[in-house]
């Protein structure tokens, strides 16, 4: 969209016929060297009134059409836009992915596999961090879920045992799947949760952080106590689980690796839902994540950011499905045109965690499909 805009408005200076005469005026043969003196004192003399200065008339403001009256306006947020998510007890579970989890016989280098380790998922009881999860377990992980939500992690977890099994008939000994309760922004029940993953795991490797969550507010309207939530979960949370699981890793001297789950909107900001406060958080997490990884590489442990860009989750798809026109906006950004899907996050968090990674840390690794790009 963009680039149809830009080549637009190139396009008509290059065919207005005042452009035409003002380019050749501006480039007489023989006088190069003065063309950039001329060019400013024209404008000088036209006083800035674009409808006198072609060049200034189409890249500042192009005549109105299909794209409206300012081209401006696809780069901006938009106050209006408000998306509705529904109450928690109303959130779409997210369905168990089938079909990814079998035995295989492709080559593959072995340090892509996460035998013999525990990791534990925040937020895994939904969304991204329920299919994360399940990718670490077909990649040979145990697997603690933790999650707010508690009934549905264990719902998730038994889910994830069964299609294990399916995919795996012969296998004798199945993977140990664990659902823990924790509010991460709150010191006491993270420490709750850790030590009660230990007690059913005996050690915790790895750790991902996807519990967190977003909402849209124009800046100077924002509830200061919701600001206040959403930081909480998405910076506090990520900060206390690292730091406890670290903790636990220095105590056992045993090498680890941590991946938060970020958002391309901490590089980027999103249009046209205004959601500044996110957008700070996430900035925020990836950040935290190359901080922690210089300061504990030398108890080898990791600390990577994911950053996902527009993924279709069991609530995005809700949301979308309400709201057709924001899913057109959303896709027009994207250069492969597509959203993308939990499973685009399988392969990525599983390398992020294996030997295979071993030499990365404190990286940003972002599956957007190319929307920070442009
Ligand atoms: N879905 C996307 O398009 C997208 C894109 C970029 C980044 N992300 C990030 O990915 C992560 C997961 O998002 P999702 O789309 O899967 O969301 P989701 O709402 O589907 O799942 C989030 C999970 O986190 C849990 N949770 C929320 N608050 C919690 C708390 N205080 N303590 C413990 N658990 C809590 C929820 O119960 C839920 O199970 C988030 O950090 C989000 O910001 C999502």
């Amino acid at each position: 969209m963009f680039h149809r805009m830009i080549s637009r408005a190139t396009l008509s200076t290059f065919t207005h016929p005042s452009a035409l005469t003002a380019t050749a005026r501006l480039a007489p043969r023989s006088s190069n060297f003065f063309r950039p003196l001329t060019c400013t004192a024209n404008r000088a003399n036209q006083n800035d009134d674009p409808s006198k200065d072609p060049i200034l008339s189409a890249t500042n403001k192009a005549p109105s059409g299909a794209s409206g009256e300012h081209e401006g306006q696809f780069a901006r947020t938009d106050e209006s836009v408000q998306i509705e998510y529904p109450p928690d007890s109303e959130m779409p579970a997210q369905p168990v992915v089938q079909g990814r989890g079998g035995m295989h016989f492709k080559r593959t280098l072995a340090s892509f596999s996460l035998e013999n380790r525990v990791s534990m998922v925040t937020g895994g009881a939904r969304g991204l961090g329920l299919v994360m999860a399940q990718g670490l377990v077909a990649s040979g992980s145990d697997l603690a879920i933790v999650d707010l939500n508690k009934a549905e992690a264990e719902e998730q977890a038994q889910k994830l045992i069964e299609q294990f099994h399916k995919e795996n008939p012969s296998l004798e000994q199945l993977p140990n799947v664990t659902a823990h309760y924790a509010d991460v922004s709150n010191p006491d029940s993270v420490n709750a949760a850790l030590a009660e993953v230990l007690a059913k795991h005996n050690q915790i490797d790895n750790l991902v952080t996807s519990a967190g969550f977003t909402e849209n507010f124009e800046a100077i309207n924002y509830p200061f106590d919701r600001m206040q939530k959403l930081w909480g979960v998405n910076v506090d949370g990520t900060y206390l689980f690292a730091t406890g699981v670290a903790k636990h890793l220095m105590e056992r001297n045993a090498p680890g690796s941590i991946v938060m789950i970020g958002s391309m909107s901490g590089s980027i900001v999103n249009v046209p839902q205004p959601q500044a406060p996110y957008n700070a958080a996430k900035a925020a997490v990836r950040h935290l994540a190359a901080s922690l990884a210089v300061e504990w590489a030398g108890h080898d442990i990791r600390v990577n950011c994911i950053s996902p860009g527009y993924m279709l989750t069991a609530l995005t798809r809700k949301i979308l499905d309400e709201n057709p026109q924001l899913r057109d906006k959303w896709t027009s950004l994207i250069p492969v045109g597509k959203m993308g899907t939990p499973e685009d996050l399988m392969g990525a968090v599983t390398f992020l965690l294996s030997d295979a990674s071993k030499y990365i840390t404190g990286a940003d690794l972002r599956v957007d499909g190319g929307y920070t790009l442009t």
